[in-house]
């Protein structure tokens, strides 16, 4: 089972997946990683796994049509099972996410389907939330709309910074995405609509 990780930033949630599988605990095979930012930690963590990572500068493409075109083709040359969003910071094109229905994931920090978008862990505090977290979904046509994978709760405390919550909301994401690439592995995530039954494993 090959996966492919798409990454903007830091890259924490791509190197808790490589752990976990270097652990042996998730059957599957980090084949390459992608970034449309040139200097992003993510690069640096895969090229020092020896993981193939490709830094794809949107601005040489004419627009997002070809620029996804180019995605697609290395996609396809790895044999790519499931794509895998962990801090990619660039909204996919509608056909691309027909394309691969149901094939990319991707992890949120607020419990959805509140504080979709941008800062959520910013939004979350403001809005006075006692408790938020993080949500694995798979991504559709829409903005952090997608089925429900996974969810890990996490409390708020009254004098949180945005960077506390932040952080405690970090921790658990570095456990439910390995979790929810690993159920995927093993092919034991039924979708029923929108809901996803996770089955017993054998
Ligand atoms: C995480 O908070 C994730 O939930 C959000 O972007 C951040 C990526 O962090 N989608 P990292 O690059 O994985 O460290």
């Amino acid at each position: 089972f090959k996966i492919a990780v798409f990454a903007s930033g830091r890259g924490s949630n791509f190197q808790s997946i490589i752990d976990a599988v270097n652990r042996g605990e998730v059957p599957a095979e980090v084949k390459v990683l992608l970034s449309d930012k040139e200097n992003s930690g993510a690069l640096k963590r895969a090229e020092s796994e020896e993981i193939e990572n490709i830094f794809i500068n949107p601005e040489h493409f004419e627009n997002q049509i070809e620029y996804e075109k180019e995605i697609i083709n290395i996609l396809e040359m790895a044999e790519i099972d499931l794509i895998v969003l962990a801090g990619y910071m660039r909204i996919l094109s509608p056909l691309f996410v027909k394309k691969y229905k149901n094939k990319i994931i991707n992890i949120h920090p607020s419990l959805l389907p509140a504080f979709k978008g941008l800062n959520a862990q910013k939004q979350a505090l403001d809005y006075g939330v006692k408790y938020s977290g993080c949500t694995v979904h798979f991504v559709d046509e829409g903005m952090d709309t997608g089925p429900i994978i996974l969810q890990a709760v996490v409390k708020v405390e009254e004098d949180d910074t945005v960077e506390d919550l932040a952080a405690r909301i970090l921790k658990e994401e570095h456990k439910i995405y390995p979790e929810a690439v690993k159920l995927i592995a093993e092919n034991r995530i039924k979708l029923e609509g929108r809901k996803v039954k996770i089955l017993k494993e054998e």
